[in-house]
């Protein structure tokens, strides 16, 4: 029931789906199972647990009739994976192996999978297709790619398996409610919960990492995705996964780069206060600029991001200044 599983489980309750959560809360809280049911009005059956311990899995779809499975259990800050590379190869990795286990045992064969547009390591030119060369530039990004070659490999083992690669680019936004949306624990990595942080007063400005880019600005651009845009492109490759075996990759944005000062102006906007920031050296590891190519996914899967910046930083600015968060 992290960020984008949390959005996710709503769109799947909303489209009729019985959704069973699996979550370690490592990064997460328990409330957000009874809030995802208070937006939806329907039950959501959460299991506090591990994927990592296979044999708690195997129970799980012995005990239940599962059809498909959504994968977003997984550590996911960049910086982190550098300091820890063990704990990512190790949540990230062996995690994913306990749970395909699992699944090859139950018979379950069909999977959407949380990837990253991390996979595309430094790309030599923007937009992003799926058939771009793949690299990885740290534990994380390896171990998203790690995972996608397990993935592929055993849809080559077996022609049973139906297997989506979701490759995210930069999901941002909370939904509409202002029930559910990003709460990390501990201090933010990320661009739009730092910039929500300045606006709600507890940190005293953003500090931006370069604006010496070759960009419209000076600083990076990234394409950004509403994650309610994102959930609904899972449900997408569910349904798209009915008809279609073997292994597919598909980005996931918006088609559209905008840069860090696009994003803090935008998000002025939405809070109507200013929002202090300071320039400061290039962050390390860093590219210029990532937006993807979208058209695969808006021709395979017949999906389309409709949400652009200006709602992204209204709805981070409603679940920022709700306060619901605990
Ligand atoms: N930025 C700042 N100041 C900050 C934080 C970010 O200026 O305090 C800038 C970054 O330099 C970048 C942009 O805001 O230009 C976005 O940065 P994020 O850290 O939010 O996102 P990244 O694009 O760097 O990283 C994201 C995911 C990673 C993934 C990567 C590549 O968070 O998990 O995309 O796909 F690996």
């Amino acid at each position: 029931m992290g960020y984008i599983g949390s959005h996710t489980c709503v769109e799947l309750l909303d489209a009729g789906h019985d959704v069973i959560v699996v979550d370690n809360l490592s990064n997460s809280l328990a409330s957000v199972a009874s809030r995802i049911e208070q937006i939806t009005r329907k039950k959501l059956d959460f299991i506090n647990a591990d994927i990592r311990h296979q044999t708690v899995l195997q129970s799980i779809f012995k005990q239940h009739q599962i059809e498909a499975v959504m994968h977003f259990a997984g550590l996911k800050a960049v910086g982190e994976s550098l300091e820890q590379p063990l704990s990512y190869y190790e949540n990230n990795v062996t995690g994913s192996l306990a749970l395909f286990g699992a699944m090859l045992e139950a018979g379950v064969k069909t999977i959407v999978f949380s990837s990253s547009a991390t996979v595309y390591g430094e790309p030599a030119t923007v937009p992003i297709t799926e058939d771009f060369p793949l690299s990885a530039t740290n534990p994380y990004g390896e171990s998203k790619l790690m995972i996608e070659k397990i993935l592929r490999d055993l849809a080559i083992s077996d022609s049973g398996w139906r297997i989506a690669l979701l490759r995210y680019f930069n999901p941002v936004g909370a939904h509409e409610s202002g029930l559910i949306g990003e709460n990390p624990l501990g201090a933010p990595n990320n661009l739009l919960p730092l910039i929500a942080q300045v606006a709600e007063g507890c940190r005293d400005l953003l500090r931006i990492y370069g604006n010496d880019y070759p960009t419209v600005d000076g600083t990076g651009v990234r394409d950004y995705i509403h994650v309610v845009d994102l959930a609904c492109a899972h449900i997408k490759a569910l349904e798209k996964l009915a008809s279609q075996q073997g292994v597919v990759a598909y980005n996931i944005g918006t088609g559209q780069g905008t840069s860090v000062l696009e994003i803090l102006h935008a998000f002025e906007a939405a809070c109507q206060k200013p929002i202090p920031y300071q320039f400061v050296t290039r962050r390390p590891g860093d590219i210029a600029q990532c937006f993807a190519d979208v058209s695969l996914a808006e021709h395979d899967l017949a999906w389309r991001a409709k949400k652009g910046i200006a709602e992204m930083c209204v709805d981070v600015w409603r679940w920022q200044s709700r306060g619901v968060r605990s």
